[in-house]
């Protein structure tokens, strides 16, 4: 896809969506106090301009040197969300079941098991997600250089919320890493970091619960909380 993609895609509804002009009136300090993660998704497709656009904003993040290390992998066949969704299903229950176990015991609030279920809710849906967007990247002198990855995936999932998409940002394909990254023809030297299912959202964008900025900002010197 180049340059020349198609301008005008369908959006869930079969309404038109300007590719070009798409997401481009959202202020940013709006999108990034609401692009809590989007776990529940229609299984209606997303036109690749739009997940072009959504890598697109990818590339503009800083890495080292500018050497850009990122590659971008998007998995849209069914049968090919089902192989992914296969392994990651089993692999999320037994990573969530501890703390499940903990809040049935009442150790949890009420916003972590929201949370925890929202994350369930994508492990046993993942294969309905349109789009398995991977983010991969080249090793460098041997190591993942996963601390160049992440602001391209930040931006990536602001530039998901500025354009309606719903999103959530995973890593637990991890656990099955080297036949996953097999699996989409990609090498030992450039291994996936992320996972990004993306789609149209069922549920809502909206500010995500976080402590008070008041509580981790500190001048000059941290001051530990007493006792
Ligand atoms: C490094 C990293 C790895 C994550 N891995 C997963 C994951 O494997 N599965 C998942 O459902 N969410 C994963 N998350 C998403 C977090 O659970 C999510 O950001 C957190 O619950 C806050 O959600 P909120 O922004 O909607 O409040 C990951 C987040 C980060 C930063």
């Amino acid at each position: 896809m180049s340059d020349d993609a198609r301008s005008v895609v369908s959006g869930p509804e079969g309404e038109e969506i300007d590719v070009a002009t798409i997401g481009e009136d959202v202020g940013l300090f709006e999108a990034l106090r609401t692009a809590r993660a989007i776990r529940r998704l229609r299984p209606d497709p997303v036109a690749p301009e739009l997940i072009r656009k959504v890598c697109e904003a990818g590339t503009f993040a800083p890495s080292g040197g500018n050497r850009q290390p990122w590659i971008f992998v998007a998995v849209t066949e069914p049968e090919r969300r089902a192989w992914v969704a296969e392994r990651y299903r089993p692999v999320f229950h037994d990573y969530i079941a501890p703390a499940f176990e903990a809040a049935r015991e009442g150790g949890l609030s009420e916003a972590r098991v929201r949370n925890m279920k929202a994350a369930l809710y994508l492990a046993d849906h993942l294969h309905e997600a349109p789009v398995h967007l991977f983010v991969a990247g080249w090793k460098r002198r041997g190591a993942e250089q996963t601390q160049a990855l992440f602001p391209a995936i930040q931006n990536m999932l602001l530039a998901c919320r500025a354009i309606g998409l719903g999103v959530s940002l995973t890593t637990l394909h991890k656990s099955f890493g080297r036949e996953c990254d097999a699996y989409l023809g990609l090498s030992e030297k450039t291994p996936t970091c992320a996972l990004l299912p993306i789609g149209w959202p069922l549920g809502r964008f909206g500010k995500p619960p976080r402590d008070s900025v008041d509580e981790k900002l500190f001048f000059e010197r941290y001051e530990a909380p007493e006792g």
